[in-house]
């Protein structure tokens, strides 16, 4: 069977990154969250107080920022790391979640991170989920999902995650952010989120976690034959 390109974009807490975690595991290969690159990047900005609206400032606090994947043995998964601290919880704050979508937006970002993505992607046997991975990444990958779910559904679901975490959030407030980020994303003008044309649109809203690994497997599986 021969390696594969698997990319996976959809709306925010639509659950792409649990899901391309699954699928990666089942298939050996290796699962990197591009929006943990973008969150990163923001903590980074936050860190350094840049200025969103001065590009001189941006270029500066680019120059000193390097994130990077490196493999927990623990986790078995890759986390991301910024200037050498890994920053996997950090990254996951509302604080992050809130500025996010405004440094996504910044061409600069886009495309220092899709630069390394690409990279991280040149041997395949990769299962990337983002925005903009079908699309503009890996428009090339053998086989793209396009991840939705219900607003309410996605709100209930990332309320849930943040509450392990130990962040007690509103679910309106939850809610918003999530709508605030499908504005932003869809709306952008660099790389906005939008369904390749090739992609397999998957609705998760009443799926099963493990309906919804199978049937990207299955596709996967008829790709690398
Ligand atoms: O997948 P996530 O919710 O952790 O992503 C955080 C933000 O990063 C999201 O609001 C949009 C942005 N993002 C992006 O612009 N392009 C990607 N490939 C991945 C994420």
């Amino acid at each position: 069977m021969k390696k594969i390109i698997i990319a996976i974009d959809g709306f925010s807490g639509c659950g792409k990154s649990t899901t391309a975690k699954a699928v990666a595991r089942a298939l050996d290969y290796t699962y990197l969250d591009s929006g943990a690159m973008y969150r990163a990047a923001t903590l980074h900005f936050l860190n350094n107080f840049t200025n969103l609206t001065n590009p001189k400032q941006i270029q500066k606090s680019l120059s000193g920022m390097d994130v990077s994947f490196h493999y927990n043995e623990q986790e078995g998964i890759q986390q991301v790391f910024l200037n050498g601290l890994n920053v996997e919880e950090e990254i996951r704050s509302m604080a992050v979640s809130d500025q996010v979508s405004e440094v996504s937006k910044i061409g600069e970002v886009r495309k220092a991170m899709v630069e390394k993505q690409q990279k991280m992607g040149k041997h395949k046997g990769v299962v990337m989920d983002g925005r903009d991975i079908g699309t503009v990444v890996f428009p090339n990958a053998e086989l793209k999902v396009f991840m939705t779910a219900d607003l309410d559904i996605r709100a209930v679901r990332r309320q849930k995650e943040l509450l392990e975490k130990g962040e007690m959030i509103e679910l309106e407030k939850v809610k918003k952010n999530l709508e605030h980020r499908d504005k932003m994303d869809t709306g952008r003008k660099e790389s906005p989120l939008k369904k390749a044309d090739d992609a397999v649109e998957l609705d998760t809203s009443y799926l099963q976690f493990d309906e919804q690994v199978s049937r990207i497997l299955e596709l996967a599986r008829q790709r690398m034959n």
